[in-house]
């Protein structure tokens, strides 16, 4: 059932447009948002006064750029947390906390518990998950399905991008529901939202330049992913699908980070992956991106432009997409990479060693 594909992992990447159409699929009615299994009245919206997501892995760095989509449109106080540490620290919650989990599986053991201790504590709490009726929408007041379909390679990729579809449709219900959009401006955001899967399909036919990125680059021992803003949570997942597959050791940061310690690390064998593509904070991201080539860092730019970023040892270019779309777009590129350089090293893609699908024990 790989439907000729080498790998799970490869056939899900290609299911990623599919995917984030159905995460939206009957979702919208009249240029409205309607999210019915979230099951929250009225005054229950109005009520929220803080809001904090936890999960694990990458299911944590899709809520990272959920903080962004919920402070920007309903300016409600959000927080993120990774849900091994949320469930053991000192928490503060009260009837007007909204607590998120979000989890691909919805078995993760960290994350239920989490979702437990913070209902325990008066918190409403509606969840984000791919598999139905599992344990955290079965503990959860309400849940919003991404619709993935089932994602058997253990590296996470198409749960992932759902996940800040259904993030962003959230964000715009709530935002609906409060009255800090104006339904125009619902229905305009939904234009855009549903443009995206085409831009993704675009990006999904580089597959070969990929492959062949991956036969010069297999032998690197270390990687650098850079990103700012709705992206930084982008880079830390490069990493992180990098060292989960192919067992290269990789990080990702916050490009305006690297002049306080990191950069220290640049020479010529530190391939540096950064996400270059048009934001309001471009034009640092260019000044960070010097910074790297001046230290002799061999960059690799995700860009939508091939000439902004000259003098870079490889550009993978991306289609123009508003910039808080543009990680479900962004991250297929680092997906591939880490895909062709785990294949090209003839590691089992499918199932990494030492790592389980989901993660059911502490
Ligand atoms: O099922 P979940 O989304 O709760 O799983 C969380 C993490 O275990 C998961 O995302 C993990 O980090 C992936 N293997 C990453 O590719």
């Amino acid at each position: 059932e790989k439907d000729g594909y080498k790998h799970f992992m490869l056939k899900e990447i290609h299911e990623q447009p599919r995917a984030v159409r159905d995460t939206l699929r009957g979702k919208f009615f009249a240029g409205k948002v309607v999210l019915s299994d979230l099951r929250l009245q009225p005054n229950e919206i109005s009520d929220i006064k803080r809001i904090i997501l936890v999960a694990c892995g990458t299911s944590w760095h899709a809520a990272m750029v959920g903080k962004y989509y919920l402070e920007k449109y309903t300016r409600i106080p959000t927080e993120v947390d990774i849900a091994s540490e949320y469930r053991y620290r000192q928490k503060i919650i009260d009837s007007g906390t909204l607590v998120i989990p979000v989890s691909q599986s919805g078995e993760t053991a960290d994350t239920l518990a989490a979702l437990k201790e913070a209902k325990t504590m008066g918190a409403k709490v509606l969840c984000i998950c791919n598999v139905m009726d599992s344990s955290i929408p079965r503990e959860s007041h309400g849940v919003l399905y991404t619709n993935a379909g089932p994602e058997i390679g253990v590296a996470s990729t198409k749960a992932f991008t759902t996940q800040l579809a259904a993030l962003y449709l959230m964000t715009l219900y709530l935002a609906q529901e409060r009255n800090q959009l104006t339904p125009e401006q619902v229905a305009d955001k939904i234009v855009d939202l549903e443009a995206i899967p085409a831009a993704m399909e675009s990006v999904l036919q580089d597959g070969e330049r990929y492959a062949r990125f991956a036969e010069r680059y297999h032998n690197y021992t270390d990687f650098l992913f850079l990103g700012r803003s709705y992206n930084l949570p982008i880079a830390l997942e490069g990493a992180l699908k990098l060292k989960e597959i192919s067992y290269i050791h990789a990080e990702g940061y916050a490009s305006g980070e690297m002049k306080h310690g990191p950069i220290a690390l640049i020479d010529e064998n530190m391939p540096v992956v950064v996400i270059a593509t048009p934001s309001e904070v471009h034009e640092k991201v260019l000044s960070n991106m010097e910074e790297v080539m001046a230290r002799k860092g061999r960059v690799i730019a995700i860009s939508t432009n091939s000439t902004a970023v000259e003098a870079v040892a490889d550009t993978f270019i991306v289609p123009e997409v508003p910039e808080e779309f543009s990680p479900m777009v962004n991250v297929i590129p680092t997906q591939f990479i880490a895909y062709y350089i785990s294949d090209f090293k003839g590691c089992d893609v499918d199932q990494p060693r030492n790592l389980a699908k989901s993660v059911t024990v502490e």
